[in-house]
């Protein structure tokens, strides 16, 4: 079984507090930094871009999960590898669900020595990704519609989790299965019980105190 890893997301960092809040998650047992990519287009929101990325990189030791949520993975997907991403998840959406286009940027991305995986909105069906599941180190599981902070927890995503930890045991796999949206302390419990080994918390990390809040989620 996968260790249980907390990625908070810095969507929700306080940035007028930018040092000390990164103190803090150095100082915490985060192991995972959530690093929420948005183009305005993709999503109705813009978050980051790749200098920010770096910014982070040279701050934390932490490892940079990188969440793309833009219409354009194939483009920026090295942008942000060359920024400093550890691991790289983009939409299926944004590749028309299309699964060879979806394989080839997997692939591209492993050739570069960074961890890679997809994911897919509330609205999207996983199992017709059966075929990518040995090509990936991660499947995030999109527990609330993507583009924004502090939105409530959808619990039918729930069995898409169930779904990849029943392929991961037969298929002999070990790839990473994360959730993310809507996590707090009660959430977080069903997210386990369903068989998440990886959990973005924003809200709920960010605006309380974060050190005993990553601290709660490993209970
Ligand atoms: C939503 C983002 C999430 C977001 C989660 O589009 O992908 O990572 O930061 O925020 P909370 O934990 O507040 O739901
Ligand atoms: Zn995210």
């Amino acid at each position: 079984m996968n260790e249980l890893i907390i990625s908070p997301s810095v969507l929700s960092l306080d940035y007028a507090n930018t040092k000390e809040q990164i103190a803090l998650l150095n100082q915490s047992k985060a192991k995972w930094l959530h690093f929420d990519v948005m183009d305005g287009h993709f999503v109705p929101n813009i978050s980051f871009g790749p200098d920010i990325l770096k910014a982070f990189s040279k701050s934390t030791d932490l490892v940079l999960d990188v969440h793309l949520m833009v219409s354009d993975p194939v483009f920026y997907a090295p942008i942000f590898i060359k920024a400093g991403a550890d691991m790289v998840v983009f939409h299926t959406e944004a590749l028309d669900n299309d699964v060879k286009k979806i394989a080839a940027l997997l692939k591209d991305i492993k050739a570069q020595n960074v961890m890679c995986g997809f994911t897919v909105k509330p609205g999207t069906p996983i199992v017709q990704f059966e075929s990518l599941l040995p090509l990936v180190d991660m499947v995030l599981i999109m527990s609330v519609e993507p583009g924004f902070g502090g939105q409530s927890f959808m619990e039918n995503q729930l069995s898409k989790v169930a779904w990849l930890k029943e392929k991961r045991e037969s298929l002999g796999l070990d790839y990473r299965i994360e959730i993310d949206g809507g996590i707090n302390g009660e959430t977080y419990k069903k997210a386990l019980e369903a068989g998440c080994d990886t959990l973005v918390a924003g809200s709920y990390v960010f605006k309380n105190d974060i050190i005993q809040t990553i601290e709660g989620l490993l209970q």
